[in-house]
């Protein structure tokens, strides 16, 4: 009879009946939505994009990557959080300690990524808090109860992993609430497209070497396929797009001085990027390791990250297993040729 859309759930009334890890995320939604506006009106409302400082992990920090920080933790501070541990901070800072969750966030990452009016986002990781509230930050991945990432580019998303499953939401912005696009996302299985930097190539372990050469030999190579490439530079973007198309992202360790572990942060980049990718039926891992197995050793541990569909990512993991890892010198060849393989 009539054509009127179908009317698809708020945040708010996704998150009813979720209690505190419902609460913690409103209340990230509410300072995301603020930050948004921020970031959209740049220049207008004072944001230069201009270098502040170091950060806790040694990277460059902007005015808007402080004013991103203030906005989450004051979110948090409203929130039943016991300890938020930020990018932007050198230790997990204590709130209410009788509070159910702990998060780890990155309050905007790639941010460097504004100037060039690319998406950037908010990563955040809950997880319950322990007996020992700071402890809570040192259990592995899987300890993690919900995680997600908002992403601020041509539309602003929240990709949440809750209760099992992966949802897509968009901001309604005259509204200014969250609206469901799309629930139980699956990545799809078998995209012939990897992102990689490839200006590190040199850098590289022989895994990550063999396989990314196998890709550019397409058709005529092992893996029989043409293959395309993408590389934004931003993580949060990364990961929507293999969500919605599928395909393979690399940040390996590399042979660069401070690259050994990689790049991305364990906490608050890794962790929560691989719940979402597992609840979608995809995958997260070092080349090693699965990373929801891993427990950080100091709070801004990094760690290499290989995601996206399960196929690629094992294929990648089985190439680990012909190379051993040596850290000679910081020139060396990170990992040499196992045995058989000499
Ligand atoms: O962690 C910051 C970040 O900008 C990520 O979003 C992105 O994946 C990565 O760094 C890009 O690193 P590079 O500039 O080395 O390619
Ligand atoms: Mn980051």
């Amino acid at each position: 009879m009539d054509d009127q859309p179908t009317l698809q759930p708020t945040l708010d009334e996704h998150l009813a009946g979720q209690a505190a890890v419902g609460a913690v995320i409103a209340s990230l939604a509410r300072a995301a939505i603020e930050l948004a506006e921020l970031i959209a009106a740049g220049p207008l409302m004072g944001i230069t994009g201009r270098a502040g400082g170091i950060n806790a992990g040694g990277d460059r920090q902007t005015d808007i990557d402080i004013a991103a920080d203030r906005l989450m933790c004051a979110a948090l501070r409203d929130a039943p959080v016991a300890a938020v541990l930020s990018e932007e901070s050198e230790l997990p800072e204590l709130l209410d300690q009788n509070a159910p969750l702990c998060v780890a966030i990155d309050p905007l990452d790639g941010s460097a990524n504004l100037d060039n009016n690319i998406s950037i986002g908010t990563i955040f990781s809950i997880r319950p808090r322990g007996r020992d509230v700071l402890s809570s930050f040192f259990e592995p991945g899987i300890a993690q109860c919900a995680a997600g990432c908002f992403i601020y580019g041509p539309q602003t998303t929240l990709v949440l992993a809750l209760d099992g499953s992966v949802d897509i939401f968009i901001l309604d912005r005259p509204a200014g609430a969250f609206v469901l696009i799309r629930r139980s996302v699956r990545i799809p299985s078998d995209t012939p497209e990897f992102a990689v930097n490839a200006s590190n190539r040199r850098h590289w372990n022989g895994a990550v070497r063999s396989y990314i050469d196998e890709c550019l030999l397409g058709a005529s190579g092992g893996r029989g396929e043409d293959f395309n490439m993408r590389w934004i530079g931003s993580l949060v973007a990364e990961t929507f797009r293999i969500l919605v198309r599928g395909g393979v992202f690399l940040y390996p360790a590399d042979a660069r001085p401070g690259y050994h572990e990689g790049r991305l942060r364990l906490l608050y980049e890794a962790h929560p990027i691989a719940l979402i990718m597992e609840w979608a039926g995809g995958t997260a891992s070092t080349g090693r390791n699965r990373i929801l197995d891993l427990s950080a050793r100091t709070p801004h541990q990094r760690v290499p990250l290989i995601m996206g569909s399960q196929r690629a990512v094992r294929e990648i993991d089985v190439l680990h297993e012909g190379f051993e890892l040596r850290f000679e010198s910081s020139d060396a060849p990170l990992f040499a040729r196992r045995g058989l393989f000499r």
